[in-house]
């Protein structure tokens, strides 16, 4: 099962190599998202290899989408964050300017086709109303929901442990 889960993270390496050895992933290393040791690099990357895990499975099941497109989306889907002025502007504001800044510098960095816009743009689904146009979207929406609660779980479970060896200190 580990074994699985190491050749997925090699698969989205190998297909993403050009973003996540861009300047602007290096940014997303310095953003943080859902608690202080997390950042967008870390979960844009856990975010696809949990994408690239539910494609394969529904690939299994008779539904086949591509896989270049769910990775690439899954790993700027979040990349709007590195613009300092969504970063920077109330929580509200960015949760909807994020994925129309995001796809913008996916198109002119990245050369993000079609179905990776609309991916990107789409992703915040149900906080943004308008759902995804393609399966595509579907998945990437699915992994980053299912990575975001994981890490809000581990940053709670952390916040516990922290509180209670002050309480016993
Ligand atoms: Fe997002
Ligand atoms: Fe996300």
């Amino acid at each position: 099962m580990a074994d699985a889960r190491v050749d997925l993270v090699k698969e989205v390496a190998q297909v993403g190599e050009d973003i996540i050895h861009s300047d602007r992933f290096d940014k997303a290393k310095r953003v943080p998202h859902h608690s202080k040791s997390g950042n967008i690099a870390c979960h844009s990357l856990e975010t696809a290899t949990y994408a690239l895990g539910i494609t394969r499975w529904l690939s299994s099941h008779g539904v086949h989408i591509d896989e270049n497109d769910v990775v690439r989306a899954s790993l700027l889907h979040d990349i709007g964050m590195t613009e300092d002025d969504v970063f920077l502007s109330p929580s509200r504001k960015k949760a909807y300017s994020h994925p129309k800044e995001g796809s913008r510098i996916a198109a002119e960095e990245f050369g993000a086709n079609s179905v990776q816009l609309d991916a990107i743009k789409r992703h915040m689904w149900p906080i943004g109303i308008v759902t995804p146009r393609y399966a595509t979207g579907w998945v990437v929406v699915a992994a980053d929901k299912l990575c975001s609660m994981k890490e809000v779980r581990r940053e709670a479970a952390k916040k516990v442990r922290d509180y209670a060896r002050k309480r016993h200190s």
